[in-house]
Parts: C-alpha cells; sequence; structure tokens
C-alpha cells in the first residue's frame, strides 16, 4: 500500500486555487513532519504556514516553476497554490549542510503523503527567491535560513509515471491533454550488480 501511496504521490503543479487549503490543516501537516527521523536528533527544522490568499500571492511571486517545461510560465491565475509551507533550517542547531538536507527531505515526502490522504497535492519548489521571501515572510535571516518551498492546494491535474525514454532524458513533459508525464529509472537501472 505503500508502494501505491508513492507511486500515485506526484508532483502537482496546478490546483483548484478556489478550494482553499486551511491553516488548521496546514499545522497538521507540520505535527506530522516534526516527528521524522533526523541526523544526530538535532531537529534543527522549523516551518511558516501560509493561507492567507494575500500572503499567498505574494510568496508565489518569489517562486520558479517547472524548469523543463521551458514554454510555461507556473500556474495560472484560478490555479495557484492554496497555502504553502516554508521549510527553514535554525542555524544554531544544525549538525552540516548535508546532515540539513537529509532531514528536509524525509521532511518534505512525509509532508506530500499526508498532504495526499487528506485530498491535497504539492509541488517542492527549491527555486525561489531566497531574499524577496524571507522579506515577505519577516524571517530573521540570523539565525533562520528558508531552504525549501511546498506549494500545496487541491490537485487539478493528472500525473503519470512512464518509463525512462532510451535516450536516459529525465525530463518531463505534458501532453495535449494536459496530462503531465514523469520518466522514472527502471527497477533493474537501479539496483546494483553484486558479486
Ligand atoms: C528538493 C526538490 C526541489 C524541487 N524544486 C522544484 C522547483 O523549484 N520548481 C518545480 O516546479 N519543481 C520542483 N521540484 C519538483 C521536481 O521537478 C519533481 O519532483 C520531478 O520532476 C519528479 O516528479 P515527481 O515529483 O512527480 O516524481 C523539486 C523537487 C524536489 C525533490
Amino acid at each position: 500500500m505503500l508502494h501505491d501511496a508513492v507511486s500515485q504521490n506526484r508532483t502537482c503543479r496546478r490546483f483548484y486555487e478556489n478550494e482553499r487549503i486551511d491553516r488548521d490543516t496546514l499545522v497538521d501537516l507540520v505535527d506530522t513532519a516534526r516527528l521524522v527521523p533526523s541526523s544526530g536528533n538535532r531537529q534543527p527544522l522549523k516551518y511558516c504556514v501560509v493561507h492567507d490568499p494575500a500572503l499567498c500571492a505574494r510568496v508565489f511571486d518569489c517562486l520558479s516553476w517547472a524548469a523543463a517545461l521551458p514554454d510555461w510560465p507556473g500556474p495560472d491565475q484560478g490555479e495557484r497554490p492554496s497555502g504553502y509551507l516554508v521549510i527553514l533550517h535554525d542555524k544554531t542547531l544544525v549538525l552540516g549542510e548535508l546532515f540539513t538536507a537529509w532531514d528536509e527531505g524525509i521532511a518534505l515526502q512525509t509532508i506530500m503523503l499526508a498532504a495526499r490522504e487528506k485530498g491535497y497535492a504539492a509541488c517542492p519548489i527549491g527555486a525561489f527567491k531566497k531574499k524577496s521571501l524571507s522579506e515577505v515572510l519577516g524571517i530573521d535571516r540570523e539565525t533562520l535560513e528558508p531552504d525549501l518551498v511546498v506549494a500545496l492546494g487541491r490537485p487539478r491535474e493528472e500525473a503519470v509515471i512512464e518509463a525512462m525514454p532510451t535516450d536516459g532524458s529525465p525530463a518531463y513533459w505534458r501532453d495535449d491533454a494536459q496530462v503531465h508525464h514523469v520518466p522514472k529509472r527502471s527497477l533493474d537501472e537501479v539496483l546494483i550488480a553484486q558479486r
């Protein structure tokens, strides 16, 4: 069952913007994410919760979408995320960059799966304007560093897994019906042969 949940948990970049995710739901996701494993159990991750429509609009302006779809500028009005979690690390608590990145990966996937369970979907965003976003959210950069934005909302797009093309390109694509296709390496390709 977890295999199915992970298979269906594709990145989503278009949402029903009017069906808004509320603050309690976003806080619930953080309440789950705070329980994940952490390197050295330092737990350096902190979260900003964004649900207010006006603030969502200002956060949206800081984000970059879908590098593999250069002709698509990102979700249009009406299909934008209705909430965000910003994952930050507390500089006074970290063990090291790599450890923080490991913790953030675990937190991200946990948030995405928990959101799916509640009928929402997410897009992780690592490409964002850090300075602008910090100003929008009033983040104290002396102690807190924003690393990842999780854009959330009711999913408005279909995404399917495809076999990796023979040229090995990992680029995702959209077909004429606007279905999103994501290539994944096969089990054979990721298993290392051992003696
Ligand atoms: C750490 C991380 C950062 C990402 N940053 C962005 C981003 O800035 N913009 C974006 O549109 N997608 C971003 N993505 C989504 C990836 O493009 C997506 O995971 C990938 O295409 C595979 O699709 P899938 O999540 O459906 O398997 C990011 C994903 C991860 C894990």
